[in-house]
């Protein structure tokens, strides 16, 4: 079966003058609904592949009102769901309160994007209050159901996790404004909580909450820092979670002005809060470390009186400045986005929690980013950390790369010249022994012949490339964050 569930009115003209609403970029006018009876299927999909592959990505709908940066785009859904060898794909747009006015208004754009606050006329979400919530970075399956968010606090929309319909702001969406839900938050699998953080210009800055495992607000507490941050990601081990005070926000004495101006302040350390999972202000270690700015963290975990934190570190954040004399918005925005401009790799934090010491290791010097271990191993000591190579000079994810950190090996898989990929999932076996004992999952646009597929690899064998491959009936937008969600958490959490 192949549909059409609905054609979209999407008004971004076609020859308009912008990188990031072209070829790989072009927005998706079109949401379908087909499963593999219809679809071409190169390989054979293994029948222990069971659950869910579902990456939001930034498909912006209308003209943008000033300068377009790839964050900004209308949230959509891309998702393939397996089962007995069968898979079935769905792309949905969230529908969010800003989509729906600008719908309203006849399909024009109503707020400006996060380069251009001081375009805006009517009050927005997100930290700065300025911009539409776009639902559009991360998506992430809790208690039955979807959780979509936006790169810089906004409205927890919960989208059905059988048909991907938006269902609206989440229960909870009301109760942690008005800083909202962060880029990224956390499950863990093994008690079904959810943990986040948000943050905002104005004291205390920053949020901590944690989401049962029956989807209800447990707790939720002010995080006092010195002033207004961004950071964009968090941690958390079995029995802490680990937000973070990075040296990379808007200059205060702008922002006192109503300037925002991102800003790295290269001799200012970076910070670490390490808080019991339901703790406090009170309660939380603060640890110093090198300056330093992170986008995404691999995994944590306990050791003895330590805990760990490996993720990708940005030594050079600010390199080139946004602002850049003589290069036009859009160089200056691939530039920032182009990992090996801000060499982004594998490093690891460690903090004594007796002693309050930071040590600081290099785990690997090749540019990757975006690190994702399989959702059971989330908090607890791990193995193998499946990250994104890129090739320089843009913001394409070219291949994964798995690292082994118990021998220091590691496999990698490169998806070829103009082949795009998405963050990479790890789909355990059902009963799987070993962290690795699965699959690998990644949508891929080529945009040579402008079609985009589902990638299948193993986990244990990434070097061997796809053990199967799904033909989409369209190619999609770019898109980065993705999920999986096991056969057995789709309606619930395990322990709820
Ligand atoms: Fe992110």
């Amino acid at each position: 079966m192949m549909e059409v569930h609905a054609h979209l009115n999407v008004t971004v003209p076609d020859d308009i003058d912008n990188p990031f609403l072209q070829g790989l970029f072009r927005p998706v006018g079109v949401e379908y609904t087909a499963d593999t009876d219809d679809m071409v299927v190169i390989g054979t999909i293994p029948d222990d592949l069971h659950g869910m592959y579902v990456r939001n990505s930034h498909n912006q709908m209308h003209a943008p009102m000033g300068v377009y940066h790839p964050f900004d785009g209308d949230g959509m859904l891309h998702a393939i769901r397996f089962e007995g060898g069968h898979a079935t794909y769905r792309n949905r747009l969230i529908r969010t309160v800003g989509y729906l006015a600008e719908a309203g208004a006849g399909g024009q754009s109503l707020w400006p994007g996060m380069l251009e606050p001081h375009k805006a006329n009517l009050r927005g979400w997100g930290a700065m209050k300025t911009m539409k919530d776009n639902a559009g970075v991360d998506v992430v399956a809790h208690a039955g159901k979807l959780v979509a968010s936006m790169s810089q606090c906004g409205e927890p929309y919960h989208l059905d996790i059988d048909t991907l319909a938006t269902k609206g702001v989440h229960d909870w969406g009301k109760a942690i404004e008005p800083f909202g839900l962060c880029s990224h938050f956390k499950v863990d699998t093994a008690t079904g909580e959810l943990m986040f953080f948000n943050f905002g210009e104005t004291y205390p800055y920053m949020h901590y909450g944690v989401i049962g495992a029956d989807g209800a607000l447990k707790h939720f507490v002010p995080i006092e820092l010195p002033g207004p941050r961004w950071p964009h990601d968090m941690g958390i081990t079995q029995r802490y979670t680990i937000l973070h005070d990075l040296p990379y926000h808007f200059d205060p004495e702008l922002l006192n002005k109503g300037i925002r101006k991102l800003t790295y302040f290269k001799d200012q350390p970076a910070r670490f809060g390490v808080v019991p999972r339901h703790g406090d202000n009170n309660s939380i270690k603060w640890f110093t470390a090198k300056p330093c700015f992170i986008l995404h963290l691999a995994n944590c975990y306990e050791q003895g009186d330590w805990v760990h934190m490996d993720g990708c570190i940005q030594k050079r954040p600010g390199k080139p400045e946004v602002g850049q004399q003589g290069a036009d918005a859009f160089e200056r925005i691939r530039h920032h986005l182009d990992k090996h401009n801000t060499h982004t790799h594998m490093y690891r934090w460690s903090f004594n929690m007796v002693t309050g010491e930071t040590r600081e290791t290099v785990l690997d010097d090749e540019v990757t980013e975006f690190p994702m271990v399989a959702n059971d191993i989330v908090g607890r000591p791990y193995r193998y950390s499946f990250n994104t190579l890129f090739k320089p000079g843009n913001w394409h994810m070219s291949g994964v790369k798995k690292f082994d950190l118990q021998t220091g090996g590691d496999q990698r898989y490169e998806y070829g010249d103009n082949r795009f990929g998405s963050e990479p999932c790890i789909a355990l076996r059902p009963g799987a022994t070993e962290e690795d004992d699965g699959y690998l999952l990644t949508f891929l646009t080529d945009m040579n012949e402008n079609k985009s597929e589902v990638l299948i690899l193993d986990a244990r064998d990434v070097n061997a490339g796809p053990v199967a491959r799904i033909i989409l009936p369209a190619r999609i937008t770019n898109g980065t964050h993705a999920c999986w969600v096991e056969g057995d958490r789709m309606q619930g959490e395990r322990v709820a």
